[in-house]
């Protein structure tokens, strides 16, 4: 094995000098056998004229930013909710062509939880992390919960799959595995990597993160057409007749993660790629933005639209870029397939994100940080959009689907997100007829629990409740499952 590492090592060595790279192999002498065939094992990872282009275009190239085409950009179409407005027949017979779809198991649900959770400050991989208020269950657990109940309303088992990173791969297969899958068939659950890509310094240098090794990071959320490729979860996807892909984010515990009428609206436009938006909660809310540019549903991330525009009103005092997006969408198979495939014209284009990255000095020591001292690369889902032939928005109530949690403390983090679960329960048993005492916005004063199990929308807990022989008595730390 060394031996034909050694064999390989010079081309390889020789492409990186001839590339403005040879610092990768600066402290070459001094490794050992296992340590070289490591660092080779990573270098012959890097896509070396695609790590150029990158350079140039983002880093040490004219410009040195993600250039966002703000030109001729309006408010993307959105199909609207019933109560705001929407036409209540046409969501009706959406959820029943979405109903037939997941009957035929052509819809799997798909959920991107490679990111690194920096913001929360857990350490494990996030999807493990505790967010429901009585039972503490974990993201994963709940996500598995409804993965369950939508399958159970379809008379079959549905598909699951998660993408992770190098870093938590093991980690999350492995709480899986304790857990017991959660109660779902071991068969369906089906784990993949995400890509690395590496960082590089100021000057587009590719950087170390030991002598031996190189600095990767994962190659962000976009990164999932390419890995649901690579992976063979495509193929799989087909033999298996699944056509739908019901992508969502690790952080949101209230995601509907099968939602009926979504895959049915999607799927009677013939779309390629759907999403589901939120009116916005305030003009600097960082979500991104469903617009529309020739003729092509596009999102414009937060941090790329000038706060002038976010804040820009209609005349009826409504946010005109008022369509966030809270990253839930789904995708058609061959079109993920196609979008994989790259080629010309369907690539998604590549961000750059100045970062601390942890690296080493001349003589091998880890440096310390107190700013950004280079550049990651990442690819985003959304990107994909302008590629759909067709394309829908349909707005969703955010108490309903969106309550991510991202920060350890304020908004977006786990205290909100258990009060918008909190309030979720109590709107649900209230429509029952059930007396609750709230506050203003509508928080219980006690603490409460449904299980995804026992009813996992409005209409599936009613059904349910109305079943009940004998009704529970509200008191605080109720679980019903
Ligand atoms: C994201 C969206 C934003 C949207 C918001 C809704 C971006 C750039 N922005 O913001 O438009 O309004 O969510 O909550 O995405 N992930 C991976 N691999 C990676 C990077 C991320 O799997 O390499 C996953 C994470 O595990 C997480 C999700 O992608 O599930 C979101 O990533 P994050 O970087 O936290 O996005 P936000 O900035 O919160």
């Amino acid at each position: 094995m060394v031996f034909i590492f050694a064999m390989e090592s010079e081309p390889l060595i020789a492409a990186f000098r001839a590339a403005g790279q040879a610092q990768v192999f600066a402290h070459w002498p001094s490794l050992s056998a296992t340590q070289r065939a490591n660092l080779l094992a990573q270098a012959a990872e890097i896509d070396l004229p695609e790590l150029a282009r990158l350079n140039a275009a983002l880093v040490v190239g004219a410009g040195t930013a993600t250039s966002v085409n703000l030109a001729g950009l309006t408010p993307a179409p959105c199909i609207q909710l019933p109560t705001a407005g929407g036409d209540a027949q046409a969501w009706a017979q959406a959820a029943a062509i979405g109903t037939a779809a997941l009957r035929q198991g052509r819809v799997a649900a798909f959920t991107v939880a490679g990111g690194q959770g920096t913001r929360l400050g857990y350490p494990g991989p996030k999807g493990t992390f505790p967010v429901t208020p009585v039972k503490q269950k974990t993201l994963f657990q709940l996500f598995a919960e409804k993965i369950k109940a939508a399958g159970l309303r379809a008379g079959r088992p549905l598909h699951w799959f998660i993408m992770t990173s190098q870093a938590n791969h093991e980690e999350t297969e492995q709480f899986f595995l304790t857990n017991k899958y959660f109660g779902l068939d071991v068969s369906r659950v089906h784990f993949f990597r995400q890509g690395r890509l590496p960082a590089v310094d100021f000057n587009g240098k590719l950087l170390l993160e030991t002598p031996a090794s190189l600095a990767l990071s994962p190659d962000g959320h976009g990164g999932s057409l390419r890995a649901l490729h690579r992976s063979g979860a495509l193929d799989l996807m087909e033999a298996e007749g699944i056509d739908t892909i019901s992508y969502f984010q690790v952080d949101n515990p209230l995601v509907r993660c099968l939602d009926a009428a979504f895959i049915g609206f999607h799927l009677s436009a013939r779309a390629e790629m759907s999403s589901k938006m939120v009116r916005k909660a305030y003009a600097e809310e960082k979500v991104g933005h469903f617009c529309q540019q020739a003729g092509q549903v596009v999102v414009i991330e937060y941090s790329d639209m000038p706060l002038a525009m976010q804040r820009e009103l209609e005349i009826d005092g409504t946010l005109r870029f008022g369509a966030g997006s809270i990253a839930i969408h789904l995708i058609d198979r061959e079109f993920a397939r196609r979008l994989a495939a790259g080629g010309p014209g369907v690539a998604l284009p590549f961000h750059r994100a100045d970062k601390k990255i942890a690296t080493i000095d001349a003589r091998g020591q880890p440096l310390q940080l107190s700013k950004a001292n280079g550049v990651k690369f990442e690819l985003f889902v959304f990107d994909a959009l302008p590629f759909a032939r067709n394309s829908v928005v349909i707005e969703t109530a955010r108490a309903d689907d969106f309550s991510p949690v991202k920060n350890a403390e304020g908004l977006d983090s786990p205290q909100s997100s258990r009060d918008d679960q909190l309030r979720q329960y109590a709107r649900w048993l209230q429509s029952v007829g059930v007396v609750m005492a709230t506050d203003p916005t509508g928080l219980p004063k006690i603490s409460i629990e449904i299980s995804p199990l026992f009813g996992d929308d409005a209409a599936s807990f009613a059904e349910r409740w109305r079943a009940l022989p004998v009704k529970p008595a509200i008191v605080d730390g109720l679980y019903l499952a």
